[in-house]
């Protein structure tokens, strides 16, 4: 039998078409994999929660990344840290599994050191007089906290080119106050797909008008894009009355202070990938619900204006809605080369009560259905991709431009990590 090479991970990349999708393996393979959870969510900064995760002193979240754990704290002066979930004297885990609690300190199941809120040891047993607990302080993770969103970093040297985000993201999200918020629903979904073709599907909407009836309700017909050729003169004229009404909305937007302008950092030479861009509403212009009304009469901050669009961000796993009335926050967590777990949590005013304020179904059939849509689509593209008759075929260039901008980022990070 002939030895059939195993392809490395270099030579996968480049054998990528410009134009074209990446090859299965790149999704498939296990060692692929591991580079990818080293590279893309131990080194760069990454979305993990939201402020509303750890509202009140004592609140703590733990989350998984790959191998690695993480707790989010909410300190007793209100600060939001975060740890390594590793105890300073064997390693035991100090929290067994992800997911939230409430304690006054951190206290390791094994043997009982005890560890303040500020991530100092604070108590131990039997470690006599030599002992210097002032070294032994929990390990600490870069935290950055932009509007209601917590982004981590477990490199030792996090990437400073994060600052473009904060800055570009800041005033977008302030209007909307989004610390005073609240998590009226949650929800997490294992997809049956490589994390980058979770990412690919979140960045196009060529897909959106076949498959996505309760989404494309807030969608203005082109926003699936639009392809020139072959149009009547009618149907160019209708893209440029749409371009026209964009073009407006985000005029009277930008009079009145709200930032709106497309803001990206996409190519390959930056390692905080994102963009973000006030997108306009169809129907009433108001929100992403089935009717294109406000879910939450409570609107966000001190907002009066229900007409605001869809403040959307996304980076390289995670993608945001924030319209007048409530914020749609989702992140996507690897957890193996065909499992991710996608996470949404869906923001309301922190006065808002449900049942009065908002009705839980209007504020989450549209992004529960429309996460479940996705779910489908990814695990059927991950097994297509799979099969030994795949070849990876041509983007659109007018819907899915930003999928090659993603391949060639993808690429560029791995080249400068030394794959
Ligand atoms: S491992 Fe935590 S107290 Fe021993
Ligand atoms: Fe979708």
């Amino acid at each position: 039998m002939p030895v059939i090479p195993i392809k490395t991970h270099r030579e996968l990349l480049d054998s990528r078409q410009p134009g074209c999708g990446m090859p299965g393996e790149l999704f498939g393979r296990q060692d692929v994999f591991e580079t990818d959870m080293d590279v893309f969510f131990h080194k760069l900064w990454i979305l993990v929660a939201v402020t509303a995760d750890v509202p009140e002193p004592g609140d703590v979240y733990a989350i998984d990344i790959g191998k690695a754990s993480i707790l989010i704290v909410r300190d007793d002066d209100e600060n939001v840290r975060a740890y390594r979930n590793i105890c300073r004297h064997r390693g035991s885990r100090l929290m067994k599994n992800a997911g939230k609690a409430s304690v006054g300190m951190l206290v390791c199941p094994y043997h009982q050191w005890t560890y303040d809120l500020d991530g100092s040891l604070r108590h131990t047993s039997h470690m006599g007089k030599e002992f210097d607990a002032n070294c032994r302080s929990l390990i600490p993770v870069h935290i950055k906290v932009v509007g209601a969103h917590i982004f981590v970093c477990l490199a030792d040297e996090a990437p400073e080119d994060f600052s473009k985000l904060e800055t570009a993201m800041t005033p977008r999200f302030a209007p909307h106050d989004m610390q005073r918020t609240k998590i009226a629903y949650e929800m997490e979904i294992i997809e049956n797909g490589n994390w980058k073709l979770v990412m690919e599907n979140n960045r196009e909407c060529y897909h959106c008008g076949a498959t996505h009836p309760e989404l494309t309700q807030s969608f203005l017909a082109h926003d699936f894009g639009f392809c020139p050729d072959g149009q009547s003169e009618a149907a160019l004229h209708d893209y440029e009355q749409y371009l026209a009404h964009n073009a407006t909305r985000k005029e009277e937007w930008e009079k009145d202070g709200y930032l709106c302008e497309l803001f990206e950092s996409l190519d390959e030479s930056v390692e905080t990938n994102f963009r973000s861009q006030r997108l306009v509403i169809a129907g009433a212009g108001e929100s992403q619900t089935m009717d294109t009304k406000v879910a939450s009469t409570k609107l966000l901050g001190n907002l009066q204006r229900r007409d605001l669009g869809d403040v959307h961000m996304w980076g390289h796993h995670s993608w945001t809605h924030v319209m007048s009335d409530h914020a749609v926050v989702a992140t996507a967590i690897p957890i193996a080369p065909d499992k991710t777990r996608v996470r949404t949590v869906w923001l309301v005013h922190e006065d808002a009560i449900e049942g009065v304020d908002y009705d839980l179904q209007t504020l989450t059939e549209v992004w529960v259905a429309t996460t479940q849509q996705d779910a489908e689509l990814v695990g059927n593209t991950h097994s297509g991709t799979q099969d030994p008759g795949y070849v990876p075929g041509p983007f659109s260039q007018y819907t899915e431009g930003e999928l090659e901008q993603f391949a060639r980022w993808y690429d560029a990070r791995l080249k400068a990590h030394g794959v």
